[in-house]
C-alpha cells in the first residue's frame, strides 16, 4: 500500500509551511522593526461569517493575521460587510483555495500586498469598489490568472502603470469608474485580449495615447462619461469590428464626429453638442440634453431606430429632416422648442412605436400628421398648448381610436382652462371660461391664448435661465469651498 506515504495533500503541507513561516517570522519582524500596531491576529473567519457573508472583520494596515486552522475548501463565494479591512490577508487565498468571487467593497481597503493574488487562481470575480485604493501596483495580479469579472470604481486611483493589470489574459469585465484618473499609459490594457465590458466614467481623462485599446479586439461597451474629453477621436475604436455602448455623457463637446462600422448604441448626453456627425452604423441614438439646432448628419440613418433628441432647441423642424430615418422605432422630441409640425413630417416612419412630443409649446396639428405612423403604440403629448377642441379631435380620432397609450398632464390647475383624459389644454375664445360655448373653434389662436402660451414659455425659459445660473454659483461656492 502506498497510500501512508500521501496522507496529507501538497496544498496542505504548502498551507503548514507558510503558516510555520509566518509564525515564524512575524515575532522576528515585530521585534525588529514593525513601528506601528503591528500584530499576529487570529481572525477565525467561521466566527464571522455565515453562508458566505462575513460581517465586523477589522483588519489593521500592519496586521498579519491567520484567518483558520486549516485551510477551507469548497468555499466559492465571500461577501464583507460592515467591515474595515486596510488590505486583503495575505493567506486569503491559501484559506480559501476554492474561492471563485470575492466582494470587499466598502471596506476601507487601502493597500495591497506582493504577492496579494498568490494561489488565486480560481477566482473569476473580485469587487473592491468604494474603497480607498490609491495605487494598483505592477504585477500585482500575479496568480489571479483566471480572474473574468474586476471592480474598482469609487476608490482613489490616480495613475495607473502599463503592468498594473498583467497576468489578468482572461478579464472580460473592467470598472475603473469615479477615480481620478487623468491620463492612461499606452500598454495598459494590452494584455486584455478578451476585455468586454470597459468603465472609465467620472475620471479626469482629456485624452487616449494613439492606440490603447488595439489589442482589445472584442471591446464591446466602454463608458466614458463624466471625463473631461473636449475632442474625442472614434479612430481609436477603428479595429473593432462591432460595439455595442459608447457612452460620452457629460463631457463638453460641442462638435462630434464618430465613425464605427458598427456601433449598437450612442449616448451623449450633456454634452453641449451643437454638431454631430455619424458615419458608419448606429443603431441607436440617445442625445438627450445638448444643444443641437439642427439634426445629426447620419449618411447611414436607414438603420437608425432609437432617436432621442430630447431637450435640445431644435424648434420648429424644418425640411423634412427624418425622411431618411424609415426604420424609426422610438423617436424622442420631448422638449425641443416645437410650436408646429409639419403635416408630411412623419411620412417615412412607418415602423414608429413611440413618439414623444410633449414639453413643447404645440396647440394644433393636422391630423393627417398621423396618417402613416400605422405602428405607434405609444404617443406621449403632454405638456403642450393645447387647444381643447382639437385635443378631443385628436383623442377621439386617433389616439383612443387606435388605443394608442398615453400620458395624462402635471400642469397644475389654476393654469389650465380644462383637462381632455387628463391633458391640460386652453380654450381659444375665452381663456376664463371653463366650457368651450361652440364659437366654431377656428383653426387660429385667440390673442388671449396666444398671450398665455407667450407668458407660460417665458416662465420656462427663465427658471431654466436661474437654474443654471444657479448651478453655476453653487460649482463657484465649492470651488471657493475647496481653496479655503
Ligand atoms: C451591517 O450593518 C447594518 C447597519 O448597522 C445592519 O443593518 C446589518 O444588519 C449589518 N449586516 C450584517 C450582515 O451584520
Ligand atoms: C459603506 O459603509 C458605510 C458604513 O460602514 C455606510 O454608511 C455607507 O453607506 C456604505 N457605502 C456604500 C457605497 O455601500
Ligand atoms: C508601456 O507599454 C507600451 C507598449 O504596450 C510601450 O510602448 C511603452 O513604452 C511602455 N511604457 C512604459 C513606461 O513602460
Ligand atoms: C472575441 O470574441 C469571439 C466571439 O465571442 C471569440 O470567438 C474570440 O475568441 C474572442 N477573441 C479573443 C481575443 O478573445
Ligand atoms: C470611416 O472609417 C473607415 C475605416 O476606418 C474609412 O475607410 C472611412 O473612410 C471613414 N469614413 C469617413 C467619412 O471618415
Ligand atoms: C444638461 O447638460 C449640461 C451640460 O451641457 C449639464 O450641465 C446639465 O447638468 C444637464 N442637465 C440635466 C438635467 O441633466
Ligand atoms: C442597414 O440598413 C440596410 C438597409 O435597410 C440593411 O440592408 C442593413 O442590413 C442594415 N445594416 C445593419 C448592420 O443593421
Ligand atoms: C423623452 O425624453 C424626456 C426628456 O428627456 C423623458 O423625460 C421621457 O421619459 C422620454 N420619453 C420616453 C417615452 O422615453
Amino acid at each position: 500500500m502506498r497510500r501512508g506515504c500521501h496522507r496529507w495533500p501538497v496544498w496542505w503541507l504548502v498551507w503548514k509551511l507558510k503558516l510555520l513561516m509566518l509564525l515564524l517570522l512575524i515575532p522576528m519582524a515585530t521585534a525588529v522593526s514593525l513601528p506601528s500596531s503591528g500584530q499576529l491576529r487570529r481572525i477565525w473567519l467561521q466566527d464571522h461569517c455565515n453562508a458566505g457573508i462575513c460581517a465586523n472583520v477589522e483588519i489593521g494596515r500592519n496586521d498579519y493575521v491567520i484567518l483558520s486552522q486549516s485551510p477551507i475548501a469548497k468555499q466559492v463565494m465571500l461577501t464583507f460587510v460592515n467591515s474595515s479591512i486596510a488590505k486583503i490577508p495575505h493567506l486569503m487565498f491559501d484559506t480559501f483555495p476554492d474561492l471563485q468571487l470575492l466582494r470587499m467593497e466598502n471596506c476601507s481597503l487601502e493597500t495591497f500586498e506582493k504577492p496579494q493574488f498568490e494561489g488565486a487562481s480560481n477566482l473569476m470575480s473580485l469587487f473592491l469598489g468604494h474603497n480607498r485604493l490609491k495605487d494598483i501596483p505592477k504585477n500585482i495580479f500575479l496568480g489571479a490568472d483566471n480572474l473574468n469579472t474586476l471592480h474598482l470604481e469609487d476608490n482613489q486611483l490616480r495613475t495607473l502603470h502599463n503592468h498594473s493589470f498583467s497576468a489578468l489574459k482572461e478579464l472580460k469585465e473592467l470598472s475603473l469608474a469615479d477615480n481620478q484618473l487623468e491620463q492612461l499609459p499606452l500598454g495598459v490594457f494590452a494584455g486584455m485580449r478578451k476585455l468586454l465590458d470597459l468603465n472609465l466614467a467620472g475620471n479626469r481623462l482629456t485624452g487616449f495615447p494613439r492606440g490603447i485599446f488595439d489589442r482589445n479586439l472584442n471591446l464591446t461597451r466602454v463608458n466614458l462619461a463624466r471625463n473631461r474629453f473636449t475632442v474625442f477621436e472614434s479612430e481609436l475604436f477603428k479595429l473593432q469590428p462591432r460595439m455595442a455602448l459608447l457612452d460620452l455623457s457629460g463631457n463638453i463637446l460641442h462638435e462630434l464626429t464618430l465613425n464605427f462600422s458598427l456601433l449598437e448604441l450612442i449616448v451623449a448626453q450633456g454634452c453641449d453638442l451643437r454638431r454631430l456627425t455619424v458615419y458608419g452604423v448606429v443603431h441607436e441614438l440617445d442625445l438627450r440634453n445638448n444643444s443641437l439646432r439642427e439634426m445629426p448628419h447620419i449618411p447611414q440613418a436607414v438603420n437608425v431606430t432609437t432617436l432621442d433628441l430630447s431637450q435640445n432647441p431644435l424648434g420648429n423642424l424644418q425640411g423634412n429632416p427624418f425622411r431618411r430615418f424609415t426604420s424609426l422605432l422610438r423617436l424622442n422630441l420631448s422638449t425641443t422648442n416645437i410650436h408646429e409640425l409639419a403635416e408630411g413630417l412623419f411620412k417615412k416612419q412607418t415602423q414608429l412605436k413611440m413618439l414623444d412630443i410633449s414639453g413643447n409649446t404645440i396647440y394644433s396639428l393636422k391630423i393627417t400628421l398621423f396618417d402613416s405612423l400605422k405602428q405607434l403604440q405609444y404617443f406621449y403629448f403632454q405638456q403642450n398648448n393645447w387647444n381643447c377642441d382639437f385635443l378631443q379631435l385628436l383623442m377621439s380620432s386617433f389616439v383612443k381610436r387606435r388605443d394608442i397609450s398615453f400620458m395624462e398632464d402635471v400642469t397644475a390647475p389654476e393654469l389650465v382652462d380644462d383637462y381632455v383624459d387628463g391633458i391640460a389644454c386652453w380654450y381659444e375664445s375665452d381663456k376664463f371660461s371653463k366650457k368651450c360655448d361652440g364659437d366654431g373653434g377656428g383653426s387660429s389662436l385667440s390673442n388671449a391664448a396666444i398671450e398665455l402660451s407667450v407668458v407660460r414659455n417665458e416662465i420656462k425659459a427663465f427658471t431654466e435661465v436661474v437654474e443654471k445660473k444657479f448651478v453655476k454659483v453653487y460649482r463657484m461656492l465649492e470651488e471657493m469651498k475647496l481653496k479655503l
